[in-house]
């Protein structure tokens, strides 16, 4: 098997232009592929000002900085990515969407090419099975915001190698992230833990326990997080997080994973968090400060 040097990355949302911003900066030549030239334009304006702010940070020379720019390409071309050794996914968390997509590319990569998915609570083996390679099959699940956060989740479902386990999780280590193994189990390790909690902090909210302040802020000076769980809500975005209480509520059928109707309210209502302007807190004040949604 070729060692991994050229990454491809399907998606240039938050989560892709964060995976392509790190494996860009970590030396792999990137071929980033979207749908429409107006969002790779969106993802590579979110890279370079993540880029800028470690720069200025002095978390980042301003050569790397240059380097990782340069290697990276962006294209709505699919093609483009058939010389990719890996190629990570990170499209909207729809399962029909993503198997459509890895079987428009399974005939245009090399069989050795490696397929990762950075599905939160989809099924790895299910996409697998749509392609011709499920050993060569992996989930690998980055987290928000993926320049900061440590943490890979490298998932093996029933059909994959211990061999691609293996260069995956060296991959990883590469992109100077930690990883950690899970099973192909809806959520993997973290979502299964977290969902469950920043949906019950929606309930409270709900019944009146405390103002979405207040709950936010026992959580950070009571438990020091960095962010209370509404925030949180926010940041990974109140579509995304419906989208994956859902799956993970069909796949367990327990109540602790169904998504409350009040964040069924608000997604419908065109709050969708941070990205949209407007969650659990408007984000057009500094400050953010906490929306009246009329409870
Ligand atoms: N790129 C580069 N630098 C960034 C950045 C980005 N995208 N975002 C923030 N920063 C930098 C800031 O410049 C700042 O730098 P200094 O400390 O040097 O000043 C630093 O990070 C802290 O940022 P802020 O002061 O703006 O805000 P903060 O102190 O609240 O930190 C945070 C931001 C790192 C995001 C922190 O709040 C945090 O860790 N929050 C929790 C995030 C989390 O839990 N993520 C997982 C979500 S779940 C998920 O992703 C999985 C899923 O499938 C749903």
């Amino acid at each position: 098997m070729p060692d991994i040097s050229r990454v491809g990355v399907l998606g240039c949302g938050l989560m892709g232009s964060g995976i392509a911003q790190a494996t860009a900066t970590a030396g792999f030549p990137t071929v980033v592929r979207d749908v429409e030239a107006g969002l790779l334009a969106r993802g590579e304006g979110t890279i370079v000002k993540s880029l800028d702010k470690l720069v200025e940070k002095s978390k980042l020379a301003p050569a790397a900085r240059a380097g990782a720019l340069e290697r990276l390409t962006f294209t709505t071309d699919l093609a483009r990515l058939h010389d990719c050794d890996l190629i990570v996914e990170a499209v909207t968390e729809d399962l029909a969407i993503k198997t459509e997509l890895w079987r428009a590319l399974d005939p245009r990569c090399p069989p050795e090419t490696i397929f990762a998915s950075n599905t939160s609570s989809l099924s790895i083996g299910v996409m697998a099975a749509a392609t011709a390679r499920p050993d060569r099959f992996i989930g690998l699940h980055f987290f928000n915001p993926v320049p900061l956060m440590p943490l890979v989740e490298v998932v093996r479902a029933v059909g994959t190698s211990p061999a691609v386990v293996e260069r995956t999780m060296a991959f990883a280590r590469r992109l100077g992230k930690e990883p950690i193994t899970a099973r192909d189990r809806s959520g993997f390790v973290v979502n299964r833990l977290l969902v469950p909690y920043l949906l019950d902090a929606m309930r409270a909210l709900e019944q009146g326990v405390g103002s979405a302040a207040d709950i936010d802020r026992g959580m950070q000076l009571g438990c020091g997080h960095p962010m209370g769980p509404l925030a949180l809500a926010d940041f990974v975005g109140l579509d995304t997080l419906a989208r994956i209480a859902a799956i993970m509520y069909d796949e367990y059928g327990e109540p602790r994973f169904a998504p409350p109707p009040l964040l069924r309210r608000m997604v419908a209502a065109g709050l969708h968090g941070r990205k949209s302007g407007r969650g659990f807190y408007d984000y057009a004040s500094d400050p953010p400060h906490p929306i009246d949604l009329g409870l």
